[in-house]
C-alpha cells in the first residue's frame, strides 16, 4: 500500500500569538504563515490579533500595521499598494489573490494567509519567482519586427488595439499560474497561464511579425496543452482577466494555421 506522509521538518507547527493593545475592543485574528531557512524551524502559523480601528480596509493595511506595530520580523512583498506592481500576491482565505486589492470586509472570521501556492518559498509570504519569470523571458515578450520601424511609432487601428484589451492589464502577479493543478504537476514543463496569456498578448498584437515563430515554440504536448481547461486561472486572477480564453484562442492560432 502507498503511503503518502509529509518529511518531518515540512510539517506545519502552530507559532506565537501577538496579542492586541490593551484597550482594543475591535479585534480580528489573522493567521499568518511563517517560514525562515535560517532558523533550521519547521514552519510555523502565527497569530496576530489587530486593532481594527486603527487599520486600513484591506489585507494590506493589516500585513504592514503588524509588520510596523507588532512584529517586523514578519516578510512579504509589496510596492505600489494600488493592485499595479503585482507584488503583494499571496493566498488569503485559500484564494490566490493581490493583497493590497482584497478587502478584509470579503473575508469571514479570521483571516488565513499564506504565500502562493506550490512555489518555493523563500520567507514568510516571499515565493521564489526565478521559474516563473524564467518562463516568462520564453516567451519573448517584446516587440519583434523585421520591417524598418517607421519615423513615429507603428500605428494600430481601433479594432486592431481593441485585441490587447483584457491582456495588457496582466500584472504577472502568477495569482493563475499557481492555482492551476496543471502546473503543481509539471512546472518544468508547461508554461502556466501568466506566461500564456502574457504570449498570446503578443500573438494578439497586430505589429508583431513573428507570429510563425511564436507558434512554433507552443507546439509541443507540455509548453501549451498541458492546459486541460480547468479554469482556476480566470477564477482567481484578482485583475478580471481570463487567461483560459488567451490559451483558447491560442490553440485556435494552432489549429487555423495547419
Ligand atoms: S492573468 Fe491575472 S492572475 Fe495571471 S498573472 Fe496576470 S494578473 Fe496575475
Ligand atoms: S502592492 Fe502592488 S499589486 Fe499589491
Amino acid at each position: 500500500m502507498v503511503e503518502f506522509s509529509l518529511p518531518a521538518n515540512s510539517k506545519i507547527k502552530k507559532g506565537k500569538t501577538h496579542k492586541a493593545p490593551e484597550g482594543a475592543t475591535n479585534i480580528r485574528k489573522f493567521h499568518v504563515y511563517r517560514w525562515d531557512q535560517d532558523s533550521g524551524e519547521n514552519p510555523s502559523v502565527d497569530t496576530y490579533e489587530v486593532d481594527m480601528d486603527t487599520c486600513g480596509p484591506m489585507v494590506l493595511d493589516a500585513l504592514i500595521k503588524i509588520k510596523n506595530e507588532m512584529d517586523s520580523s514578519l516578510t512579504f512583498r509589496r510596492s505600489c499598494r494600488e493592485g499595479v506592481c503585482g507584488s503583494c500576491a499571496m493566498n488569503v482565505d485559500g484564494t490566490n489573490t493581490l493583497a493590497c486589492i482584497k478587502d478584509m470586509g470579503e473575508i469571514k472570521g479570521d483571516v488565513k494567509i499564506y504565500p502562493l501556492p506550490h512555489m518555493a518559498v523563500v520567507k514568510d509570504l516571499v515565493p521564489d519567482l526565478t521559474h516563473a519569470y524564467a518562463q516568462y523571458t520564453s516567451i519573448k515578450p517584446w516587440l519583434q519586427a523585421d520591417t524598418t520601424a517607421p519615423d513615429k511609432e507603428r500605428l494600430q487601428s481601433p479594432e486592431e488595439r481593441e485585441k490587447l484589451d483584457g491582456l495588457w492589464e496582466c500584472v504577472l502577479c502568477f495569482s493563475c499560474s499557481t492555482s492551476c493543478p496543471s502546473y503543481w504537476w509539471n512546472p518544468d514543463r508547461y508554461l502556466g497561464p501568466a506566461a500564456l496569456l502574457q504570449s498570446y498578448r503578443w500573438l494578439a498584437d497586430s505589429r508583431d511579425e513573428k507570429t510563425g515563430e511564436r507558434l512554433d515554440e507552443l507546439e509541443d504536448p507540455f509548453r501549451l496543452y498541458r492546459c486541460h481547461t480547468i479554469m482556476n486561472c480566470t477564477n482567481t486572477c484578482p485583475k478580471h482577466l481570463n487567461p483560459a480564453k488567451a490559451i483558447a484562442e491560442t490553440k485556435k492560432m494552432l489549429v487555423e494555421r495547419r
